[in-house]
């Protein structure tokens, strides 16, 4: 029997295709694939059954006619709005995002002639007065990073399309188990599927998603600026996508639950969940987000930097990980991370303050992630020390 002959068997699991190129029979097979758009594979860089797979998955999660993995979710970022832009045109982008958006928009996009300016999205006034310079592009975060201010997409599409702009929005935060951007008239969706979406931290991914006619654009993109994403990641991503709802729920719930409960806590200056009633976008997030806010809280401790590192000494159950979306509860500080090399005063403006602790909630038991946080919050001692809990050199 040949190794590939499975007979009538056919593997359950989608096999990995770890291979950089494919082999064909002839000029004529590959002409077919080149010319006509035959089913068949010729180069990893340019598609892969692993990519496909797992492009069609979060086409139909993300509502959308097409989807095209690459290799981040900056690879992501950075393809849909290559694919948008030529030289000369004008970016707009909400003053809440990610911080490496940004410095991808305003250091490295300016070096080839391409204007971006910030908007206050939650503003719609300015938005529409920004709007009236010819725009290419408008790009947002359905909930942004770290304040979890929500946009509000189905107006900015609005206007955006009466000024014959596109609406881009990275829906990383929300995953389209909360909200679908393209229902909502977004033009093209970005997702960091490093985050919820793969939902283990063992994955670097992102994906681009739409309904126009960019898709081939956004493909020969990829291909060309070297922005596909491998195999084994889009393996792992498309076995962790088939718990996004499941893990998704309860890290939801807890979040839920912790809001309130951390907004009790001796030490706690304020939470911000847009869950809870005093956020500025809790009726928009109702509205939007299926009566779903999210996994996502901040909280800021009384102390600033010395409370954060005394808190992220004693709360060992709590990982210090830059990152967000994983399996159990992790906790990041976006003053020395994310908006590391923000401004100070752009900072301050944001409310990004050096007590904010960003917590991205888990689906572990919620008893468990109280009593990491009782411990970091020196409102009850652990019963391993944090010295007997770290790892031995
Ligand atoms: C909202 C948002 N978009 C995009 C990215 C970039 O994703 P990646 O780290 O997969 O490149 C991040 C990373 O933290 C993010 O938070």
């Amino acid at each position: 029997m040949k190794p590939d002959d499975l007979g009538v068997s056919k593997p359950l699991v989608f096999p990995l295709y770890q291979t950089a190129v494919f082999t064909l029979p002839d000029l004529d097979a590959l002409d077919r694939i080149y010319d006509e758009g035959a089913p068949g594979y010729i180069y990893g860089r340019d598609a892969h059954p692993n990519a496909e797979v797992l492009a069609a998955e979060i086409a139909r999660l993300e509502s959308a006619r097409w989807a095209v993995v690459c290799g981040s979710g900056m690879s992501a970022v950075t393809a849909a709005v290559l694919a948008c832009v030529q030289s000369g045109d004008r970016i707009l982008a909400s003053n809440r995002l990610y911080g490496r958006t940004l410095t991808l928009l305003f250091q490295e996009l300016s070096r080839f002639g391409v204007e971006a300016s910030l908007v206050d999205v939650c503003d719609q006034d300015s938005v529409a007065r920004t709007l009236e310079r010819p725009t290419r592009l408008l790009i947002v975060e359905t909930l942004s990073n770290p304040l979890l201010r929500v946009a509000d997409v189905p107006a900015l599409a609005q206007l955006c399309h009466r000024h014959g702009c596109r609406l881009l929005v990275d829906n990383t935060f929300a995953t389209p188990e909360l909200f679908r951007p393209l229902e909502h008239g977004a033009d093209l969706v970005v997702e960091s599927l490093t985050k919820l979406m793969a939902g283990h931290s063992d994955v670097t991914l992102g994906v681009v998603c739409g309904n126009d006619d960019l898709e081939q654009t956004l493909r020969q993109t990829v291909s060309i600026w070297g922005l596909m994403g491998g195999p084994f990641e889009c393996w792992l991503a498309q076995r962790g996508l088939a718990t996004l709802s499941l893990r998704c729920r309860t890290a939801c719930a807890n979040a839920a639950a912790l809001a309130d409960w951390l907004a009790e806590q001796p030490g706690v200056l304020r939470v911000v969940y847009p869950g809870r009633s005093e956020h500025p976008d809790h009726a928009l997030t109702k509205r939007l987000l299926h009566g779903q806010f999210g996994n996502m809280l901040c909280f800021e401790l009384d102390g600033g930097r010395e409370a954060v590192n005394r808190f992220l000494r004693r709360a060992v159950g709590i990982p210090f990980s830059p990152s967000l979306g994983h399996t159990g509860t992790t906790v990041s500080h976006p003053a020395t991370t994310s908006h590391r090399y923000v401004s100070p005063a752009e900072r301050r403006r944001q409310g990004i303050g050096d007590g904010l602790l960003r917590l991205s909630v888990g689906f572990e038991p919620l008893e468990q992630i109280t009593a990491a946080l009782k411990v970091g919050l020196d409102l009850e001692t652990s019963r391993t020390t944090p010295q007997e809990a770290e790892p031995s050199a």
